[in-house]
């Protein structure tokens, strides 16, 4: 559901005069899209997590040199689904890296970058694959090769997003989204929104 958000958060700001670029990670480049194929292809096999933990960090790298910090030179909202949390989360909490490793090395990635607002939408592991169940069903897709981890890892992942937002709730929002799109789209505009006004 997350991409359909965003789409809808960019046309809003788009409508409200405000220049914005779209983007996602792993990926935004052409080459940081190579290295997602390469980790969501489940013909990689076992990837080591150090490894894992680099691909993310590197394919990050050029997107912020390329995409993110060019945009917010020129005064641009960039809008960005994923960043250095996911990789706290799945590669530190998830895979078993100490997470202050994975924070220096995307220090470095993101030569020091790091988000004003984290809207993060919130679902249960149970809730969150019986969509992407559907999902695959609709568009005859396969699970890629993190979607194929256990319930187990997913409980992880979660529970290390909740723990992260509470850490800088100025910074974090988090949404139930267990929720029709349009209402969830309400909360993040009455987010924004508020943001703005500060
Ligand atoms: P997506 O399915 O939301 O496009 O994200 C791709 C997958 O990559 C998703 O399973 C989460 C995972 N991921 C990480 O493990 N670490 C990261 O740093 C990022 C950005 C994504």
């Amino acid at each position: 559901g997350k991409t359909t958000q965003l789409k809808m958060l960019r046309d809003y700001l788009l409508g409200k005069g405000y220049e914005v670029i779209l983007t996602r990670e792993p990926g935004g480049t052409p080459l940081a899209e190579k290295i997602r194929n390469l980790l969501l292809d489940p013909a990689s096999g076992e990837i080591c997590p150090v490894a894992e933990a680099l691909l993310y960090a590197a394919s990050r790298a050029q997107h912020v040199a390329e995409v993110i910090l060019p945009s917010l030179q020129q005064g641009k909202i960039v809008l960005c689904d994923r960043f250095v949390d996911s990789s706290i989360v799945y590669q530190g909490l998830g895979r078993g890296i100490e997470p202050q490793a994975i924070i220096d090395i995307n220090h470095f990635a993101t030569q020091g970058i790091t988000p004003d607002l984290t809207i993060l939408l919130d679902l249960t592991p149970e809730q969150g694959m019986a969509r992407l169940a559907k999902r695959n069903k609709e568009k005859s897709q396969e699970l890629d090769r993190l979607e194929q981890e256990s319930l187990e890892f997913y409980h992880k992942v979660r529970q290390g997003y909740l723990d992260l937002a509470k850490t800088s709730p100025e910074r974090y929002k988090v949404i139930e989204a267990d929720d029709s799109i349009e209402n969830i789209q309400q909360r993040i505009v009455a987010l924004i929104d508020k943001y703005f006004t500060i």
